[in-house]
C-alpha cells in the first residue's frame, strides 16, 4: 500500500492506493490567513498538525504500518523560510499572494531574459521575488534565513529530516533554469538567494528519505519507511491521470485552476504568462495557463449568499440569458494570461431585476471563460489542444464542464477519482519509488465515467466578447 500526502491550500488531503487504485482517503482542512491586503500565508507548522490528523483519521480504514513508501504532493510557489536550525522564521508566504509586485518589476529589469530561463515571467506568487521582499520589508528575518523549501518538501522534512525538492516544485520557484533542471546562480544571485539555501533537486519518484523514529511517534507511520520526493500539486495532478505522456491534459477546478498539457521538450511562451515547467519525470516538461482563481469563486459567493458550493451550481443552473451579469472573478488577481497582481474581481450590469441565481449563474460562467483566455493564451506552443480531463472539487459540475467544453471546443471528460487528484498522483510516484511501477505505467489513465462534448450555445461566445472587454475596461481603470 502507497501513502500519498497533498498539502493543499484548503486541505490537507491523503490517498492511501495500491499500485492501480484508491483504497482510502482522507482530509483535514486548513485556513489562510491575510493581515494585510494582498497576502495569503499559513504557517508550516499548521501543515504538519493537519497532516497528522489526516493520518489519524485514516489510520481507522487502513493499517499505516503496511504503508511500503510515501509521496508528497503540495500547493506551488510557496516561500517555507527557515533558520539554521529548521525552523520558520515567519508563516509561509503562498502562491496567491501579490505582495511582491514591485520586486517583480525590478527582477524583470536587471535579468531581461528570465522568462527564457524560468520558463515564465516573474510573478509575486512565485518563490524568488518573495524572498527579496523579505530582504528589504522584513529584515531581520531575511538575516536569520538559512534553508528555502516548498510546502510539500516540509512535510518532508518532518517526516525524514532532509531538505530536498523535485523538479517539477523546483520549477515554480524561479530559480530553476527549465533546460537544465539545476539551480540558475544568476536569478538566485539577482533576488538575494545564496545557493546552498536551497534544497537539493529529485525526481519526483527518487527517495529522499525515510520516516525517522520521531516521526513515526508523531505519526503512526512505521519508521524508516520511504519517503519520494513527489511533485507540485499541478505535477502530480498530471500523475493521477497519465498526463506524463507529451500532448494529454487536463484542467484542474481547485482552489486555483490550471489548464495543463504535457510535453516531451521545454516551449516557453513568456509573454502570455503560460509556465513552461519542468515536470517531475526526468525527460518531460509541460505548458501551464494557471489562474490564481479557479473554481473558488463558487464557494466564495457561497459564503457570502450562506450557500453550499452545489446548491451555487444547482441556482446557477436555472438561469441563462442575456441579462445575467457578467463577473470577473479574480478575487486575489491574475497570472495567464494576464500576468496582473492588481486586477480585482467585480461584477457589471447588475440590474434592480438581478436575482441570487443570476449572480450563481455569473460566477460559474466566468470560471469558464478563464479556461478560454488559458486555451488562447497556449498559441502555438502545443500542436492542438487534446481532449482534457478534468480534476479538483469543481469538477463535480456538470454545468461547469459543459461549459468549459463549449467555449474551449474540446470534450471534458471525467475520470474517477478526480476529487482525489494530486495526493493520488504522490501515491502513484511512491509506487514507483518502491519499484511496484515502472514510470512508463504512470502514463495509465483512470476510467473516465462522464464525458461533456462542445454544446451549441452562440450566447454564450457573446458573452466571453463582453468578458474579455469587460477585463480590458478595468484593467485600464485601474
Ligand atoms: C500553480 C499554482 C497553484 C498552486 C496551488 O502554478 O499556483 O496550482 O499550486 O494549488
Amino acid at each position: 500500500m502507497y501513502l500519498g500526502i497533498d498539502i493543499g491550500t484548503s486541505a490537507v488531503k491523503l490517498v492511501c492506493a495500491d499500485s492501480s487504485r484508491i483504497l482510502s482517503t482522507s482530509s483535514v482542512s486548513i485556513k489562510t490567513s491575510s493581515p494585510k491586503p494582498g497576502w495569503s500565508e499559513q504557517h508550516p507548522d499548521l501543515w504538519w498538525q493537519a497532516t497528522r490528523d489526516a493520518l489519524g483519521q485514516i489510520s481507522g480504514q487502513v493499517t499505516l504500518s503496511e504503508v511500503k513508501c510515501i509521496g508528497l504532493s503540495g500547493q506551488m510557489h510557496g516561500a517555507v523560510l527557515l533558520s539554521r536550525d529548521l525552523r520558520p522564521i515567519r508563516p509561509a508566504i503562498l502562491w496567491n499572494d501579490s505582495r511582491a509586485a514591485r520586486e517583480c518589476d525590478d527582477l524583470r529589469q536587471a535579468l531581461p531574459q528570465i522568462g527564457q530561463i524560468a520558463g515564465v515571467l516573474p510573478l509575486p506568487g512565485f518563490t524568488a521575488p518573495k524572498t527579496t521582499w523579505l530582504k528589504q520589508h522584513e529584515p531581520k528575518h531575511y538575516a536569520q534565513l538559512a534553508h528555502i523549501l516548498l510546502p510539500k518538501d516540509y512535510i518532508g522534512l518532518r517526516l525524514h529530516g532532509e531538505l530536498g525538492t523535485d523538479t517539477s516544485d523546483a520549477a515554480g520557484t524561479m530559480w530553476l533554469d527549465q533546460t537544465s533542471r539545476g539551480w540558475h546562480a544568476g536569478i538566485a544571485e539577482a533576488t538575494d538567494v545564496a545557493l546552498d539555501w536551497l534544497p537539493q533537486v529529485y525526481d519526483g519518484h527518487s527517495v529522499v528519505g525515510s520516516v525517522t523514529p520521531q516521526a513515526a511517534t508523531e505519526t503512526g507511520l512505521k519508521p524508516g519507511t520511504p519517503v519520494v520526493a513527489g511533485g507540485g500539486d499541478a505535477a502530480t495532478g498530471a500523475v493521477s491521470l497519465g498526463a506524463t505522456e507529451p500532448g494529454r491534459g487536463f484542467v484542474s477546478l481547485g482552489t486555483s485552476g490550471q489548464l495543463f498539457v504535457a510535453d516531451r521538450s521545454y516551449k516557453p511562451n513568456p509573454e502570455r504568462y503560460v509556465h513552461a515547467f519542468a515536470h517531475t519525470l526526468s525527460d518531460r516538461w509541460y505548458q501551464m495557463a494557471a489562474m490564481l482563481n479557479g473554481a473558488r469563486p463558487i464557494s466564495w459567493i457561497g459564503g457570502q449568499l450562506r450557500l453550499s458550493e452545489a446548491e451555487v451550481v444547482a441556482l446557477a443552473e436555472t438561469v441563462s440569458g442575456d441579462r445575467v451579469p457578467i463577473f470577473l472573478p479574480y478575487l486575489t488577481g491574475e497570472r495567464s494570461p494576464h500576468g496582473d497582481p492588481h486586477i480585482r474581481a467585480c461584477f457589471f450590469g447588475l440590474e434592480d431585476s438581478t436575482t441570487r441565481a443570476d449572480i450563481c449563474r455569473s460566477v460559474v460562467e466566468a470560471i469558464a471563460f478563464c479556461f478560454a483566455d488559458a486555451a488562447q493564451s497556449f498559441g502555438d506552443t502545443i500542436e492542438e489542444l487534446p481532449e482534457l480531463a478534468a480534476i479538483g472539487g469543481g469538477s463535480k459540475s456538470d454545468l461547469l464542464l459543459r461549459l468549459i467544453a463549449t467555449v474551449t471546443g474540446k470534450p471534458i471528460v471525467r475520470s474517477t477519482g478526480a476529487d482525489a487528484g494530486p495526493a493520488y498522483g504522490a501515491a502513484r510516484l511512491a509506487a514507483c519509488g518502491d519499484g511496484a511501477l515502472d514510470t512508463a505505467d504512470l502514463a495509465l489513465q483512470p476510467p473516465t465515467s462522464d464525458r461533456f462534448e462542445p454544446a451549441d450555445m452562440p450566447l454564450l461566445f457573446e458573452r466571453l466578447a463582453r468578458f474579455r472587454k469587460l477585463y480590458q475596461a478595468v484593467s485600464l481603470a485601474e
